[in-house]
């Protein structure tokens, strides 16, 4: 059969490029914004005279009919169609005859797939927003319950300093509330309407273009109808800021990995959210914590994806343009699912605190406030620093810890050294003490929670 762009050709395709042309596999998913887009423009046509008010309002009514019965399941999509924006248009001019011919006055494909995409984004990304808010929302419960729990904090992965746990958390929610931030921001450009652009050089037609975005809840309108139709900008920040939750979740998923380890011991996860393994009945595997690591490949492939097509195409629209959406589809889709794993597996993790506390006791993660202490003593840092040093390196040949060093021990080493020394290098003291904005201290980590509280309410 003919397409319906027949016309210096004869329309007759190959099968072959018939499959290859063909986006409806994917593209179908934005069958409702598609319809809804088109509602929109036969209401333009009609409120501008371009047709008349009664073919606007049967255009209309046809078109509802075409989405009630896709969405009740009475219509099925074809998948011999060439795209979701001729399924939509053919079915309405079977269903209507020739007045559903009139719906593409004034407008093209290019502003209809960019139309399309740009309202499906937006929702998804305040459906990522509020999946994001609900793990904030986690994090701050368990930070509250693990706000005075001492850990070790590493840098180079070696024990550096004592932290709580609910630092450690809210470090976390710290780059998701960056995240959330990032979604909105990139949303104001999303919600720029293309539609009315047409093909790419604009139309005779007197249309009204802000008519039709209002009509859609679009915040503006494009200023450009060359670019209305060829910027993908939306779709690569879309999938950056998707890229960069997944770097957090991934970074996250790395520590409940190393966690969950024998060697550390610091977590256990729920049963639920863990496997077995076939062969070595001891196993208790963070198959999903590892999945989201893995996945985050994935992402970061749809975001190189995208800018790859991108970078060499002239304006304005190009067929490679069609390659634009499997990859942000395939990022909405991993990304919802990998939240809604990791909220509930870090929900319903168990922190092992006194795990982690003996962790801490080991490899002298209170070298530095030894050194703090000598310096309130009077000494300068970099002596102090010294000094700390040595006793530490004593500790290690003697096989002996900085709390159970005897005051002697410590007087051989400065006389400044007394009693009090053990009170400095109390690891819960050491955290308390740690109160500067932003530290790890029980009431510094209180006013990070608010401060997620605040952004979540
Ligand atoms: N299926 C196409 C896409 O996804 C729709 C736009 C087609 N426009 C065109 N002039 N061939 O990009």
């Amino acid at each position: 059969m003919a397409k319906m762009w027949a016309g210096r050709t004869s329309g007759v395709t190959d099968k072959l490029c018939d499959d290859f042309n063909s986006s409806i596999s994917f593209d179908s998913r934005m069958f409702e914004q598609d319809i809804k887009g088109s509602m929109a423009h036969a209401m333009m046509l009609g409120a501008k005279g371009i047709i008349t008010e009664q073919e606007a309002e049967t255009l209309v009514a046809g078109l509802k009919t075409v989405l009630d019965d896709l969405k009740e399941g009475k219509l099925a999509i074809d998948m011999d169609a060439e795209d979701i924006h001729m399924f939509v248009e053919q079915v309405l001019t079977e269903r209507l005859g020739e007045v559903g011919k009139k719906l593409h006055t004034a407008r093209s494909r290019n502003d209809q797939v960019a139309l399309d995409l740009r309202m499906y984004l937006r929702d998804e990304t305040d459906t990522i927003v509020r999946k994001l808010k609900e793990l904030l929302f986690v994090l701050a419960k368990k930070a509250e319950e693990h706000k005075s729990d001492v850990m070790p904090g590493y840098t180079h992965m070696q024990r550096a300093q004592p932290v709580t746990l609910g630092h450690y958390l809210m470090a976390y929610a710290m780059m998701f509330v960056r995240d959330c931030e990032r979604f909105v921001d990139t949303k104001k450009r999303i919600n720029v309407s293309p539609i009315g652009c047409c093909a790419l050089a604009g139309t005779t037609y007197e249309t009204d273009r802000f008519f039709e975005a209002q009509k859609l809840g679009f915040e503006s309108v494009c200023q450009n109808s060359l670019d209305g139709v060829s910027d993908r900008d939306f779709c690569v920040e879309f999938l950056s800021d998707c890229a960069l939750v997944m770097t957090h979740l991934s970074r996250f998923c790395e520590e409940l990995i190393l966690w969950s380890s024998w060697e550390f011991r610091f977590v256990e996860l729920s049963d639920a959210f863990t496997t077995g393994s076939s062969i070595m009945p001891q196993k208790k595997n963070p198959d999903m914590a590892e999945l989201i690591r893995g996945k985050t490949g994935r992402v970061y492939g749809d975001l190189m994806g995208i800018l790859t097509v991108l970078k060499g195409i002239p304006l304005a629209y190009n067929k490679d343009m069609q390659e634009d959406k499997e990859g942000v589809f395939d990022a909405v889709d991993t990304i919802k699912k990998c939240l809604d794993v990791f909220t509930p597996m870090t929900n319903g993790a168990v922190f092992k605190t006194e795990e982690m506390k003996k962790a801490a006791a080991k490899g002298f993660i209170n070298a530095t406030d030894l050194a703090d202490y000598l310096v309130k003593k009077g000494l300068p840092f970099r002596t102090a620093y010294k000094i700390s040093g040595s006793i530490v390196k004593k500790c290690i040949e003697e096989n002996k810890t900085l709390e159970t060093l005897t005051p002697e021990e410590y007087k051989s080493f400065d006389p400044a050294i007394g009693d009090d020394v053990y009170e400095a290098i109390d690891l819960t003291y050491c955290v308390q003490k740690r109160n500067s904005f932003g530290g790890t201290a029980p009431e510094s980590v209180e006013r990070q929670i608010a401060f997620i509280k605040n952004f979540l309410s």
